[in-house]
């Protein structure tokens, strides 16, 4: 009989998010009463702005006319829109040949350990997005949990100690490292300066950073940096992700983007471009046809100014829920409270208590739903994640509910 990969029997757990959906459900079946709010996982709320959602229905309509229907596209994605990611979203800091459409980040990190193999270091922000470490143990790049993390994965512990930016010098000699800024989960925004540090380490040690951007425009302060390519030396240590998801509302439309320069080499001199290239032409077919017509209206004026709009929501409610957990009662209580007003996630500390305890008391006192900081890594034990994504009123009722709770 066939083997099972053994990365599978070397995951610990089952993947976060499901974990805590099976939490709330199992608690919604023994609390049949509870009106449960969500502030758990960063799905998006808010409906598609009607330019963008237009620009996909004209298109869609069209596609039942014989001058308006095409089959397959480029595997890389539509030309159109691959030049205009590179001018308006780069704004010329990436060529048109560097952006590769696709059905959004989460594919596009899972994707992306192909092209490294199973052989290859991994480091990662700790806490830190499940998909990088899981990813690299399905496909062997990293082994077993030997308690303290996955054998072959480097954590570089970020918390408020270090103002969430690690200490580089722990990450081996050509490694991976996976980097996300906004930071999903502590909300940390890399500055130029410390971006810098990680683009000239990389550099000096044959490193490839994996940048994730799928937050950037949260992004408020015009002072960070929203790409990895405003920085120095970038070109030839750095691959970007980044996706509709967030800013457009596109969590179930699927679009976003990988930027690969062509200056970026393997140690034999060849180039990953070319590599991606050939991963992206044989494992993927391209996005939709339908939904690059949406990705195209984002980056009109008028989609732009849509997608601005969309993200001031969601950060009226990281506002009311950061001041929520500076109330007295959180105090009290020791919490301490993250925010940077550059991203949808508040990250809080409740110094000596479990993750998962503090999501329980949560859920079976205010029946509010949050993201345990365990289930990032080891460094976001005793932390829990608030996402801001949610409908205002039932972000006010969750922040009604949890200002009166006694802890
Ligand atoms: C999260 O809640 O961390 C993410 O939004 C989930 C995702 O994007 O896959």
């Amino acid at each position: 009989m066939i083997t099972r990969n053994e990365g599978f029997a070397n995951l610990t757990a089952g993947y976060l998010f499901p974990e805590v959906a099976r939490r709330r459900r199992e608690y919604a079946a023994s609390h049949p009463e509870a009106k449960i709010i969500s502030l758990g996982i960063g799905n998006t709320t808010e409906p598609l702005p009607k330019f963008i959602a237009k620009a996909m229905a004209d298109y869609s309509i069209g596609l039942s006319t014989p001058e308006g229907y095409s089959g397959y596209g480029d595997e890389q994605g539509n030309t159109e829109l691959r030049k205009k990611i590179a001018e308006v979203w780069y704004k010329g800091l990436a060529d048109e040949s560097e952006v590769f459409i696709s059905d959004g980040a989460k594919c596009d990190i899972a994707r992306i350990q192909t092209l490294f193999g199973r052989n290859v270091k991994i480091a990662v922000q700790d806490p830190a997005y499940p998909v990088y470490v899981d990813g690299s143990v399905i496909v062997g790049a990293a082994g077993k949990n030997n308690g303290t993390g996955y054998e072959g994965v480097t954590y570089m512990p970020c918390t408020p100690e270090n103002d969430f930016f690690p200490d580089l010098s722990v990450v081996e000699p050509d490694s991976l490292i996976y980097f996300c800024s906004p930071n999903n989960p502590t909300g940390a925004v890399a500055t130029k300066e410390q971006l810098k540090k990680l683009v000239d380490f990389a550099n000096k040690n044959g490193c490839i950073i994996i940048f994730d951007g799928a937050y950037r425009e949260f992004i408020r302060d015009p002072e960070l940096p929203k790409t990895i390519f405003e920085i120095e030396g970038a070109r030839t240590c750095a691959i970007e992700i980044n996706s509709f998801s967030k800013p457009a509302g596109f969590t179930g439309v699927r679009l976003g983007w990988s930027i690969v320069p062509n200056d970026l080499k393997f140690a034999d001199g060849t180039s990953v471009n070319r590599d991606w290239n050939r991963v992206m032409t044989t494992l993927f077919n391209g996005a939709s046809n339908v939904v690059q017509a949406g990705g195209l209206a984002c980056l009109e004026p008028e989609g732009l100014k849509a997608m601005k709009e969309v993200i001031d929501y969601y950060l009226e409610n990281a506002a009311l829920i950061k001041k929520t957990f500076e109330g007295e009662n959180f105090k009290k209580a020791g919490a301490e409270v993250y925010f940077t007003g550059n991203s949808p996630y508040i990250w809080v500390k409740f110094p000596g208590k479990k993750s998962w305890g503090v999501f329980d008391t949560l859920l079976d006192k205010c029946n509010v739903v949050t993201t345990p900081g365990s289930g990032f890594g080891p460094a976001g034990e005793s932390f829990i994640r608030i996402s801001a994504f949610g409908h205002h009123a039932d972000v006010q009722e969750a922040c009604s509910r949890l200002s009166k709770l006694a802890l």
